[in-house]
Protein backbone atom coordinates (compact mmCIF):
# COMPACT_ATOMS: atom_id res chain seq x y z
CA UNK A 1 0.00 0.00 0.00
CA UNK A 2 1.00 3.36 -0.92
CA UNK A 3 1.52 6.10 1.86
CA UNK A 4 0.34 9.52 0.83
CA UNK A 5 0.73 12.32 3.09
CA UNK A 6 -2.72 14.57 3.74
CA UNK A 7 -1.22 17.83 4.98
CA UNK A 8 -0.01 21.03 2.89
CA UNK A 9 2.30 21.58 5.59
CA UNK A 10 6.01 21.71 3.65
CA UNK A 11 7.79 20.98 6.75
CA UNK A 12 5.89 17.64 7.66
CA UNK A 13 6.58 16.53 4.03
CA UNK A 14 9.93 17.26 4.05
CA UNK A 15 10.56 15.10 7.26
CA UNK A 16 8.49 12.27 6.28
CA UNK A 17 9.94 12.41 2.52
CA UNK A 18 13.63 12.08 4.06
CA UNK A 19 12.48 9.10 6.01
CA UNK A 20 11.14 7.78 2.92
CA UNK A 21 7.86 6.91 3.26
CA UNK A 22 5.84 10.03 1.16
CA UNK A 23 4.87 8.31 -2.07
CA UNK A 24 2.10 11.25 -2.34
CA UNK A 25 0.72 14.02 -0.64
CA UNK A 26 -2.84 14.97 -0.77
CA UNK A 27 -4.17 18.76 -0.03
CA UNK A 28 -7.45 20.27 0.37
CA UNK A 29 -8.76 24.16 0.63
CA UNK A 30 -8.81 23.84 4.38
CA UNK A 31 -5.35 22.66 4.64
CA UNK A 32 -4.01 24.74 2.15
CA UNK A 33 -6.23 27.76 4.19
CA UNK A 34 -4.31 26.08 7.82
CA UNK A 35 -0.63 27.10 6.49
CA UNK A 36 -1.55 30.82 5.96
CA UNK A 37 0.59 31.06 2.93
CA UNK A 38 0.25 31.85 -0.64
CA UNK A 39 -1.48 28.54 -2.42
CA UNK A 40 0.71 28.58 -5.38
CA UNK A 41 4.01 29.12 -3.31
CA UNK A 42 2.90 26.52 -0.99
CA UNK A 43 1.72 23.88 -3.68
CA UNK A 44 5.17 24.60 -5.65
CA UNK A 45 7.43 23.93 -2.62
CA UNK A 46 5.58 20.45 -1.96
CA UNK A 47 5.89 19.19 -5.44
CA UNK A 48 9.50 19.69 -5.69
CA UNK A 49 10.19 17.95 -2.42
CA UNK A 50 7.57 14.91 -3.76
CA UNK A 51 8.56 12.53 -6.21
CA UNK A 52 4.52 10.93 -6.42
CA UNK A 53 1.47 12.70 -7.11
CA UNK A 54 0.41 15.73 -5.56
CA UNK A 55 -3.30 16.49 -5.47
CA UNK A 56 -4.61 20.25 -5.47
CA UNK A 57 -8.21 20.58 -5.20
CA UNK A 58 -10.51 22.50 -7.64
CA UNK A 59 -13.14 25.00 -6.13
CA UNK A 60 -15.41 25.73 -9.12
CA UNK A 61 -18.86 24.38 -9.38
CA UNK A 62 -19.54 24.61 -13.18
CA UNK A 63 -17.77 22.89 -15.84
CA UNK A 64 -16.00 25.36 -17.37
CA UNK A 65 -14.98 26.73 -14.18
CA UNK A 66 -13.68 23.70 -13.28
CA UNK A 67 -11.54 22.93 -16.49
CA UNK A 68 -9.94 25.83 -16.84
CA UNK A 69 -8.48 25.25 -13.04
CA UNK A 70 -7.46 21.79 -13.70
CA UNK A 71 -5.73 23.29 -16.85
CA UNK A 72 -4.43 26.08 -14.71
CA UNK A 73 -3.15 24.41 -11.63
CA UNK A 74 -1.69 21.66 -13.71
CA UNK A 75 0.77 23.51 -15.43
CA UNK A 76 2.33 24.59 -12.28
CA UNK A 77 4.25 20.84 -11.97
CA UNK A 78 4.45 17.50 -13.48
CA UNK A 79 3.29 15.95 -10.60
CA UNK A 80 0.01 17.43 -10.10
CA UNK A 81 -3.30 15.45 -9.89
CA UNK A 82 -6.67 17.75 -9.96
CA UNK A 83 -8.95 17.04 -6.86
CA UNK A 84 -12.51 17.32 -8.16
CA UNK A 85 -15.50 17.27 -5.55
CA UNK A 86 -17.87 14.49 -6.17
CA UNK A 87 -20.32 16.71 -7.97
CA UNK A 88 -22.00 16.17 -11.16
CA UNK A 89 -20.44 19.06 -13.17
CA UNK A 90 -17.11 17.50 -11.61
CA UNK A 91 -18.07 14.11 -12.82
CA UNK A 92 -18.46 15.54 -16.46
CA UNK A 93 -15.12 17.28 -15.99
CA UNK A 94 -13.58 13.63 -15.40
CA UNK A 95 -13.54 12.33 -19.13
CA UNK A 96 -12.48 15.63 -20.56
CA UNK A 97 -9.49 15.85 -18.71
CA UNK A 98 -8.36 12.31 -18.67
CA UNK A 99 -8.61 12.88 -22.78
CA UNK A 100 -6.16 16.20 -22.29
CA UNK A 101 -4.12 13.97 -19.94
CA UNK A 102 -4.85 15.82 -16.82
CA UNK A 103 -4.60 13.47 -13.47
CA UNK A 104 -7.84 13.52 -11.45
CA UNK A 105 -8.98 12.74 -8.18
CA UNK A 106 -12.40 12.67 -7.26
CA UNK A 107 -12.62 13.99 -3.62
CA UNK A 108 -15.34 14.28 -0.96
CA UNK A 109 -16.48 10.50 -2.04
CA UNK A 110 -18.76 8.93 1.07
CA UNK A 111 -20.40 5.82 -1.06
CA UNK A 112 -19.47 3.10 -3.03
CA UNK A 113 -21.92 3.79 -5.93
CA UNK A 114 -20.62 7.38 -6.28
CA UNK A 115 -17.07 5.62 -6.63
CA UNK A 116 -18.51 3.46 -8.76
CA UNK A 117 -19.72 6.66 -11.18
CA UNK A 118 -16.71 8.56 -10.55
CA UNK A 119 -14.37 5.08 -11.88
CA UNK A 120 -16.42 4.57 -15.10
CA UNK A 121 -15.91 8.59 -15.92
CA UNK A 122 -12.51 7.77 -15.94
CA UNK A 123 -11.22 9.27 -12.79
CA UNK A 124 -7.54 8.04 -11.97
CA UNK A 125 -8.23 8.35 -7.90
CA UNK A 126 -11.26 8.17 -6.03
CA UNK A 127 -10.69 9.46 -2.43
CA UNK A 128 -13.31 7.50 0.08
CA UNK A 129 -13.48 10.13 3.64
CA UNK A 130 -13.15 7.03 5.99
CA UNK A 131 -12.77 9.25 9.17
CA UNK A 132 -16.31 11.72 8.24
CA UNK A 133 -18.23 8.57 7.48
CA UNK A 134 -17.04 7.16 11.20
CA UNK A 135 -17.84 10.53 12.93
CA UNK A 136 -21.31 9.77 11.46
CA UNK A 137 -21.59 6.35 13.06
CA UNK A 138 -20.91 4.83 9.45
CA UNK A 139 -18.06 2.57 8.87
CA UNK A 140 -16.30 3.82 6.27
CA UNK A 141 -14.08 0.74 6.12
CA UNK A 142 -17.15 -0.86 4.68
CA UNK A 143 -17.46 1.62 1.71
CA UNK A 144 -13.53 1.09 1.06
CA UNK A 145 -14.31 -3.13 0.95
CA UNK A 146 -17.04 -2.38 -1.61
CA UNK A 147 -14.87 0.08 -3.59
CA UNK A 148 -11.65 -2.55 -3.99
CA UNK A 149 -14.59 -4.89 -5.50
CA UNK A 150 -15.67 -3.08 -7.93
CA UNK A 151 -12.89 -2.57 -8.93
CA UNK A 152 -11.09 -5.33 -8.84
CA UNK A 153 -14.49 -6.97 -10.75
CA UNK A 154 -14.15 -4.84 -13.37
CA UNK A 155 -10.51 -3.96 -13.59
CA UNK A 156 -10.59 -0.23 -13.09
CA UNK A 157 -7.57 1.39 -13.53
CA UNK A 158 -8.65 4.28 -10.96
CA UNK A 159 -6.25 3.81 -7.64
CA UNK A 160 -8.37 4.17 -4.56
CA UNK A 161 -7.04 6.74 -1.83
CA UNK A 162 -8.19 6.25 1.85
CA UNK A 163 -8.66 9.15 2.91
CA UNK A 164 -10.14 10.91 5.98
CA UNK A 165 -7.88 8.50 8.39
CA UNK A 166 -8.12 9.52 11.66
CA UNK A 167 -5.73 6.64 13.78
CA UNK A 168 -3.14 3.63 12.85
CA UNK A 169 -5.89 1.25 12.83
CA UNK A 170 -7.00 2.78 9.82
CA UNK A 171 -4.29 2.33 8.30
CA UNK A 172 -4.12 -1.48 8.80
CA UNK A 173 -7.58 -1.99 8.18
CA UNK A 174 -6.75 -0.52 4.97
CA UNK A 175 -4.04 -2.61 4.07
CA UNK A 176 -6.29 -5.64 5.36
CA UNK A 177 -8.48 -4.72 2.64
CA UNK A 178 -5.84 -4.08 0.01
CA UNK A 179 -6.41 -0.27 -0.84
CA UNK A 180 -3.92 1.39 -2.75
CA UNK A 181 -3.41 4.06 -1.01
CA UNK A 182 -3.60 5.62 2.69
CA UNK A 183 -3.61 9.37 2.66
CA UNK A 184 -2.16 9.49 5.90
CA UNK A 185 -1.68 13.03 8.50
CA UNK A 186 1.39 13.41 9.70
CA UNK A 187 0.03 13.09 13.42
CA UNK A 188 -1.56 9.66 12.69
CA UNK A 189 2.26 8.49 10.59
CA UNK A 190 4.32 9.00 14.05
CA UNK A 191 1.96 6.79 15.85
CA UNK A 192 2.18 4.08 13.64
CA UNK A 193 5.89 4.34 15.13
CA UNK A 194 5.05 3.83 18.58
CA UNK A 195 4.89 0.95 21.23
CA UNK A 196 5.57 0.96 24.31
CA UNK A 197 7.27 -2.20 24.03
CA UNK A 198 9.89 -1.03 21.73
CA UNK A 199 11.05 1.88 24.26
CA UNK A 200 11.04 -0.72 27.02
CA UNK A 201 12.69 -3.28 25.16
CA UNK A 202 15.56 -0.66 24.08
CA UNK A 203 15.82 0.51 27.72
CA UNK A 204 16.60 -2.81 28.94
CA UNK A 205 19.01 -3.74 25.76
CA UNK A 206 21.15 -0.77 26.11
CA UNK A 207 21.41 -1.02 30.33
CA UNK A 208 22.34 -4.75 29.84
CA UNK A 209 25.00 -3.63 26.91
CA UNK A 210 26.44 -1.02 29.25
CA UNK A 211 27.68 -4.11 31.67
CA UNK A 212 29.48 -5.84 28.51
CA UNK A 213 32.69 -5.36 28.34
CA UNK A 214 34.18 -4.72 24.60
O1 LIG B 1 -7.84 15.37 2.30
C1 LIG B 1 -9.10 14.89 2.47
C2 LIG B 1 -9.38 14.22 3.78
O2 LIG B 1 -8.35 13.36 4.10
C3 LIG B 1 -9.83 15.13 4.88
O3 LIG B 1 -9.77 14.53 6.14
O4 LIG B 1 -9.77 14.70 8.59
O5 LIG B 1 -10.70 16.59 7.25
O6 LIG B 1 -11.92 14.44 7.42
P1 LIG B 1 -10.59 15.11 7.40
Amino acid sequence: MKFFLDTANVADIKYWSDMGLVDGVTTNPSLIAKEGRPFKEVVREICAIVDGPVSVEATSLEIEGILQEARDLSAWADNIVIKIPFIKEGVKALPILKDEGISTNSTLTFSANQALIAMKAGTDYVSPFIGRLDDIAHYGMDVVADIMAMKNNYGFATRVIVASVRHPLHIIEAARIGADISTIPAQVLEKMFMHPLTDKGLESFLKDWRSVEV
